[in-house]
């Protein structure tokens, strides 16, 4: 009997691994018949070389270089797409914006964040949307309500971090969200930070992600999660229209209705642009600021200077009052640490490219024509 039960167990092993090399194949073959391709795996049908790709990071991309070079063919993120690690072709692509080649970010991101998020709109759209991103962040947006709102967060949020062991990740995460939290909703930020940050969380796991909408999967808890950031947002604008009071935060400039703002937005369009900013300014902002303290930690003398820089502002202001644009302009050592830690720590490796029409991209340096539903991933390692 347990001969028999070896046996049948050996055969549903052989036959499970002759069905998952001729599937792996099947699918290599399938795209190995269009033409202009260059070189690379395919990984599986559907899921492609996701799970590799969200398990490995960069080294999946720095592997399949080794293998292929620095222009190759993948399926990552529900997409066949072409990543190129070549800084010619890249420039190339990034110069010819509009040419045949929109944002082609992945169906999971565009699902969860919205379809008026910025990275989800073409054309006009995008320049309207991208207007109206931008008018909140004008000078007189920053002098006179961005800066001061900073400031008064960043004091409380550092205020009992003396004599403490402190996890960097989890408070420049936390800082992060709840100061743009703070630019948005302004004081209501403290009494909806509590809902919002789980969901938050979860929301941005699921936009990196295979779009499978099953109970389980970071898709399926991340479209739930946006439906609860929604719902959340949806109540504060209600509430705000009906209360008739003016807000002098970002959402209350997203929602002013007078002459004065060129940009009208339905509540559909608020809340996706909402969205877009947390999003946005959290893994970007968090682990930038983290990197930096790294940096200062290893290295003394700038963060001695550094101090000196910030010593010597404080040194002409009473304990209370807040930094404005002339310190902050005054800060050229501050600035420089910013920019090198941008540049040592670079958060954002690649964007994301969609081909619109068969295309031949620089033709002089690579004759590749491409596929319409290919995406571009342009990595600048
Ligand atoms: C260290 C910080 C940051 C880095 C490295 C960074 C990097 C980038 C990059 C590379 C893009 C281009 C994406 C593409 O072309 O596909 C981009 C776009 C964008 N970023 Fe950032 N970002 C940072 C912080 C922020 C913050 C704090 C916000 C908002 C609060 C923000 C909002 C946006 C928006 C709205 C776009 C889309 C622009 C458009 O499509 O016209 N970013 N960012």
């Amino acid at each position: 009997m347990a001969v028999l039960f070896v046996a049948v167990l050996v055969l549903l092993l052989l036959v499970l691994c002759l069905s998952s090399a001729l599937l792996l194949r099947w699918n290599e073959v399938r795209f190995s018949k269009k033409k202009g391709l260059p070189p690379g795996t395919m990984g599986w049908p559907i899921f492609g070389e996701t799970t590799e790709f969200l398990k490995q990071g960069p080294n999946f991309m720095k592997n399949q270089r080794a293998r292929y070079g620095s222009f190759f063919k993948s399926h990552i993120l529900g997409c066949p797409t072409v990543v190129s690690m070549d800084p010619d072709v890249n420039r190339y692509i990034l110069m010819n914006e509009g040419k045949g080649l929109v944002p082609g970010y992945p169906q999971s991101m565009l699902d969860i964040l919205g379809k008026c998020n910025i990275a989800a709109v073409h054309g006009s759209t995008h320049k309207y949307m991208r207007g109206a991103l931008l008018s909140l962040i004008s000078p007189t947006m920053i002098r006179h309500h961005l800066l001061p709102t900073i400031d008064h967060f960043i004091r409380t949020h550092l205020c009992n971090w003396d004599s403490q062991i402190i996890d960097i990740q989890l408070k420049t995460k936390e800082m992060a969200l709840l100061s743009s939290l703070k630019q948005i909703v302004g004081p209501e930020s403290g009494s909806i930070s509590g809902a919002f940050m789980p969901e938050f969380f979860k929301l941005v796991l699921g936009t990196l992600s295979l779009p499978i909408d099953v109970p389980g999967t970071s898709y399926r808890r991340g479209f739930q999660a946006r439906k609860s950031i929604v719902s959340i947002l949806r109540q504060l604008i209600v509430k705000r229209k009906e209360s008739k009071e003016s807000h002098l935060d970002m959402l209350g400039y997203l929602m002013n209705t007078e002459e004065s703002n060129r940009y009208k937005l339905s509540d559909d369009e608020i809340i996706d642009q909402v969205i877009t900013i947390l999003y946005s300014g959290y893994e970007t902002v968090s682990t930038t600021s983290m990197m930096a303290i790294k940096y200062l930690h290893d290295h003394p003398k700038v963060l001695q200077q550094l101090r000196e820089e910030h010593l010597a502002i404080r040194a002409r202001k009473k304990p209370e009052d807040p930094l404005d644009m002339d310190d902050l302009k005054s800060m050229r050592f501050t600035r420089a640490v910013i920019f090198e830690t941008s540049r040592l720590a670079t958060i954002v490796n690649g964007v994301l490219r969609k081909t619109t029409q068969e295309m031949e991209i620089n033709g002089e340096l690579l004759l590749f024509k491409c596929n319409v539903n290919f995406r571009f991933y342009l990595l600048f390692w």
